[in-house]
């Protein structure tokens, strides 16, 4: 065999393996992993609350992954136990994330349920945490001098810039902290009936 032909043979073989290693056995292993007992699927706002986060880019700030204490101390910083496969189950496609600009949201609804809390943040992150990096998405909210049956207005803490009277959300800005107040994974990872130590 000419050498050619051997370096190319060798670079194709471990270009299939490294693909069946790090592409296809990680698809075959996770693909038909039943839901968690505990795991809810998602109701229709929360469906549209996942398309809000994909929309407006929240994933490029915010990882969905707990890591292990030997990897990352993540359970020591509220963000709850290391996820498996069967925690994704209803997540298609799956937003992991790869940055941590912000912290970790997976179990964000179990750490803040407050509606109110999360829309005011939303509209301006810098009125509950000061010197926040995160972007304000004021264009989730209508500026109103009245407000009409049915409308959710939001209570900011005093000395917020408001444009009008009251700050009413939107549906997007509804779905969306529907979505966030879903993400809670504190049932505990049982699989196949043994309970392991994820923390
Ligand atoms: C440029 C990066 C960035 C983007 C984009 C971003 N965030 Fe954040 N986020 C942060 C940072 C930094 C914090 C921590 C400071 C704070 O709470 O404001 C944070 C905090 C949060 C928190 C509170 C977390 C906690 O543990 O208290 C929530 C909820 C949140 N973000 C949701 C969102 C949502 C929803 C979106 C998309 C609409 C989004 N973020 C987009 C950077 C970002």
């Amino acid at each position: 065999m000419k050498s050619e032909t051997r370096l190319l043979a060798g670079g194709m073989l471990m270009l299939g393996v490294a693909t069946s290693a790090l592409v296809v056995i990680p698809y075959l292993t996770v693909r038909d992993e039943s839901p968690l007992a505990g795991l809810k699927p998602y109701g229709a706002a929360e469906l549209r609350g996942r398309q809000q986060y994909i929309a407006q880019g929240c994933v490029y700030c915010h990882s969905q992954q707990p890591r292990t204490k030997n990897f990352a101390p993540d359970f020591q910083r509220g963000w709850g136990r290391a996820t498996v496969a069967g925690d994704y189950a209803h997540d298609t496609p799956h937003l992991l994330g790869t940055m941590r600009t912000g912290p970790d949201l997976m179990n964000i609804g179990a750490r803040q349920p407050s509606e109110q809390w999360h829309l005011g943040h939303l509209y301006q992150p810098r009125a509950y945490v000061p010197g926040s990096l995160m972007p304000s998405y004021p264009y989730l909210f209508e500026a109103r001098d009245r407000i009409e049956p049915g409308d959710v207005a939001v209570t900011l803490p005093p000395g917020v810039p408001m444009r009008g009277r009251h700050v009413v959300a939107t549906r997007d800005a509804l779905d969306l902290v529907a979505y966030l107040k879903s993400l809670d994974r504190s049932y505990p990872a049982v699989l196949d009936g043994d309970r392991r130590d994820l923390r």
